[in-house]
């Protein structure tokens, strides 16, 4: 699981910490590098312009150059981490920058990293925003998961970062950064390590123990319902989906700031089918083992409200995590079968393998308990959404204003949203010659289809919107700071949504 970064703030000159990896940088192009790089360079009589001088260090995004003090600054190494063009500088690149040098010192041997605020300088970004993406590029892009492997890993383990910073005026904001983004983007590492357990390891039981011992140490309110209160508050959408496996069910509930009724309430719920074997309507064998990553959205609650908790938000957030297994045991529901709701509707199921929907129709209903402001939805819901947007952006819909702040939140965290149409019309595609609505709208719009069966069972009057995060939610080839596996889609945006709530 991820080990906590210790992070320290330092003033003074970047060219006297004696420092295992220091980090610079230099945008695309600068020949002469200014500010703590230019110090630097000064420093090592020039090295880094000849480096860039004799084209060996162009600047761009995944480029580093290494260079070898050699006594004239007390530093073991100096990296330089490529800014990439100035117009395209943003703070997205901030963290892909912060991940690439961080690796590279890790590659190194490096367990301590150096480095100043990457934008704070010449950059021109706020320098609180920049440290907040320095240290998420940092522990996102360290990230990995090696739980399961017996053999230890020959990298080394970076254990803590270090801001180095000339200014002393600054270094409330790098500290009000570093720890936002500590936070935020250990959350999603905890996110992580949910979605890249196995599903025999991550059976709906052990989620709901996890979730309570991280509830426990951050001042969460936790409740947990068995199969018994599930069924007997009426759950039969996502108890139909439970009864096919051995596995109990296990209802989340999370809460932070339980019991205040003066602050806004938001209530956010996560798909969590701890593995999606389709049922029933079984799915091919090739790739099926992904499907231990059918509950990121569960994950995204569950890190999104332990960030929530420890960056202390004004707001009453309730989390909302319905778990389950999809297998096709005895007590499986069959095509065919009805079911009823929570909401009171009747759902024929046409396909076990849209289960998910049938989880997230009873906890959506059930949020009316705590009459919030605004519902959202994440799941890993549909292969069309997947289809439609890969994996640049989740498939957002309902209610416009909540699909703006979605939007918004996505591009500021590179987490991004994009709108999808929930006409009308598509209810056509989901009505049941025997029951009020069917759990299935084939092919056509699929994930449309799906949303417009989810909106029959949010709680009258209350805006919602769902997101489906199906191309998100796994990295097959590795990105700066997204490493191979679960990717933690959904924490930082729902985090950094949340904290411009009121504004
Ligand atoms: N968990 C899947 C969706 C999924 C597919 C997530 C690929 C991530 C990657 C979901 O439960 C599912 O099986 N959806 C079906 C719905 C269909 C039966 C209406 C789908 O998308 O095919
Ligand atoms: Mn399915
Ligand atoms: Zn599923």
């Amino acid at each position: 699981m991820f080990k906590e970064m210790q992070i320290e703030v330092l003033t003074g000159s970047i060219t006297v910490q004696k420092a295992e990896a220091l980090i610079v940088n230099l945008f695309e192009g600068v020949t002469t590098p200014a500010g703590a790089t230019g110090a630097v360079d000064a420093a090592l009589g020039g090295q880094i312009s000849r480096v860039v001088a004799g084209g060996d260090f162009k600047g761009k995004v995944d480029e580093t150059a290494v260079l070898y003090p050699d006594g004239k600054i007390p530093a073991a190494r100096v990296i330089v981490a490529g800014l990439g063009k100035r117009e395209k500088f943003t703070y997205d690149i901030v963290r892909k920058v912060a991940a690439t040098a961080a690796k590279k010192a890790r590659d190194l041997g490096a367990t301590v990293i150096h480095t100043v605020v990457h934008g704070a300088g010449v950059g021109g970004l706020d320098i609180e925003k920049a440290a907040q993406a320095v240290t998420e590029g940092t522990i996102l892009g360290l990230y990995r998961f090696r739980e399961l492997k017996t053999e230890k890993d020959d990298r080394s383990d970076v254990h803590c970062l270090v801001f180095v910073e000339q200014d002393v005026a600054k270094v409330q904001a790098i500290e009000r950064g570093a720890k936002a983004g500590q936070v935020v983007a250990e959350s999603a590492c905890f996110a992580r390590d949910l979605a890249n357990l196995p599903a025999n390891v991550l059976t709906p039981e052990r989620m709901a123990e996890i979730a309570s011992n991280m509830a426990g140490i951050t001042g969460l309110t936790a409740k947990v319902l068995d199969e018994t209160e599930i069924a007997q508050l009426g759950m039969n959408a996502y108890m139909s989906v439970a009864r096919g496996s051995h596995h109990p069910p296990r209802f989340i509930v999370l809460e932070h700031n339980a019991g205040t009724a003066d602050l806004p309430c938001v209530a956010l719920v996560g798909k969590a089918v701890t593995f999606d074997s389709g049922g029933i309507s079984l799915k091919p064998g090739e790739g099926m083992e992904a499907m231990k990553g059918d509950m990121a959205g569960g994950a995204a609650v569950l890190g999104a409200m332990r960030a929530i908790a420890l960056l202390g938000l004004p707001l009453r957030v309730i989390g909302l995590v319905p778990a389950t297994e999809n297998m096709p045991g005895g007590g499986a529901s069959k095509p065919g079968d009805v079911v009823k709701a929570l909401m009171g509707l009747t759902i024929e199921i046409i396909s076990t393998d849209a289960e998910g929907r049938l989880c997230l129709a009873d906890a959506l209903t059930y949020a009316r308990e705590w009459k919030p402001e605004a519902i959202f939805d994440i799941a890993t819901l549909t292969g069309a959404c997947s289809v439609a947007l890969g994996s640049q952006a989740a498939g957002a819909m309902g209610d416009q204003r909540l699909l703006d702040v979605l939007v918004e939140a996505g591009d500021a965290t590179g987490e991004r949203v994009w709108p999808l149409p929930l006409f009308e019309e598509y209810d056509e595609q989901i009505k049941s010659d025997v029951a009020d609505v069917k759990n299935s709208g084939g092919r056509p719009a699929g994930a449309l289809t799906a949303g417009r069966f989810l909106r029959k069972f949010v709680p009258g009057g209350i805006p919602w919107a769902h997101i489906d995060m199906a191309g998100m939610s796994r990295e097959d080839k590795g990105r700066p700071y997204i490493p191979k596996g679960a990717t933690g889609y959904g924490v930082r945006l729902f985090v950094e949504l949340l904290r411009n709530w009121e504004k």
